[in-house]
């Protein structure tokens, strides 16, 4: 199904909804857009549903999914009342790229979606496309990222298609995302809150809206609070160095013999980059942050799919706006974190 942003108001569209609703009404699986990166998407309420999702991934089952709404009324059905500050947060965040664990309430989501715990992560997408489909759905969808596990996240459909064709019913070609970046996992069954996962709202925003402290502990790699974030994640199959500092001017890349290198890195550092070397531009200037998260996926993608045996990549300043960033970018080296001074 083909439906951009541009295209929802178009009678065709409409049919197309309703084919989408009837195929995750019978338990069917499909890849949707939102505004983080596109989600594989399944009737939270139906476990074979949910399992479709995990073997279309080839998602371990003990890493609970995303449960995805378009209306706050729909909380009541599965959750516990919620407290006046997690409220707060929802009507200022939503629709929008964060991600709230909540105390899970009765019996109405499948137990694989939650990975049989006793909480549940919601997020309210603001993709228009998106919640165009969960408003038709009513339902909520369980929507993990539409990638194959371990792959960096989809933030175009024709990478749903190249991971996931022929495992899952259909995909929704859409608008590219616009972050790029998965949503913030703020997790609320506990104060102070903890954010889980680093996303685009970030710990002082949060901050802002609570006026209150945020804790920032995604646990240990063994014992982490959203169980995600214990496995390698976002990788290409090359190694993957990150320049620390950033690429300069004196930067000296190792490039073993007969080996072929990549480079991504701002358009503005591209003079630094050998002749020789595969480049990818990650965003303009060095610190266009929201560009490069928006391009960071796409690019390891494509060096995955390219000739050479090693990538460099950019390493930006540490601050609050290149957290989720550099935090993906560290995860997809695997956490064997190879490190280049510059000299
Ligand atoms: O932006 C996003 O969040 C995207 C789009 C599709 O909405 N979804 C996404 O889902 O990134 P996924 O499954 O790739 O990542 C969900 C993360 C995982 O790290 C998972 O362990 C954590 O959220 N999580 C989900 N439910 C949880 C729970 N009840 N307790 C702790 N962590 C949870
Ligand atoms: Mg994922």
């Amino acid at each position: 199904w083909e439906i951009r942003t541009e295209q929802l108001k178009d009678r065709a569209t409409d049919e197309k909804l309703k084919e989408i609703r009837t195929a995750l009404e019978y338990g069917e699986v499909v890849g949707i857009p939102t505004e983080t990166v596109y989600g594989l998407a399944g009737d939270a309420t139906n476990p074979e549903a949910i399992q479709k999702i995990f073997a279309a991934k080839n998602r371990p089952g003990d890493n609970p999914l995303i449960v995805h709404i378009h209306s706050m009324d729909q909380l009541a059905d599965f959750t516990e009342p919620l407290d006046m500050k997690v409220r707060t947060l929802m009507k200022h965040f939503w629709p929008g790229p964060i991600s709230f664990i909540l105390p899970l309430k009765g019996k109405m989501l499948a137990s694989n979606t939650v990975a049989e715990l006793d909480s549940v992560a919601v997020r309210m997408p603001s993709h228009p496309v998106g919640h165009a489909i969960l408003e038709k759905v009513g339902f909520p969808l369980a929507a993990p990222s539409a990638n194959l596990s371990g792959k960096p996240s989809p933030t175009d459909y024709s990478h749903v298609i190249d991971d996931l064709n022929g495992k899952v019913y259909g995909v929704v070609a859409s608008d590219p995302a616009t972050y790029g970046l998965e949503s913030t996992v703020l997790d609320c069954t506990q104060f102070p809150y903890r954010i889980a996962r680093p996303g685009s709202i970030t710990k002082g925003a949060l901050e802002n809206v609570l006026k209150e402290t945020v804790s920032k502990h995604e646990g240990s790699a063994e014992q982490p609070i959203a169980p995600g974030m214990k496995y390698k994640h976002y990788a290409p199959r090359q190694p993957l160095v990150v320049i620390e500092g950033g690429l300069r001017n004196n930067t000296h890349l190792r490039v073993g013999e007969g080996q072929k290198i990549g480079v991504i890195a701002p358009e503005a550092a591209r003079n630094h980059v050998p002749e020789h070397a595969y480049f990818i531009s990650l965003c303009s200037g060095e610190s266009d942050y929201r560009e490069a998260g928006r391009n960071l996926y796409a690019a390891l993608r494509k060096m995955d799919k390219s000739e050479v045996d090693l990538i460099y990549i950019h390493g930006f300043p540490k601050n609050e706006e290149t957290e989720a960033l550099m935090n993906r970018i560290y995860k997809a080296t695997g956490n064997e974190i190879i490190k280049e001074d510059p000299k």
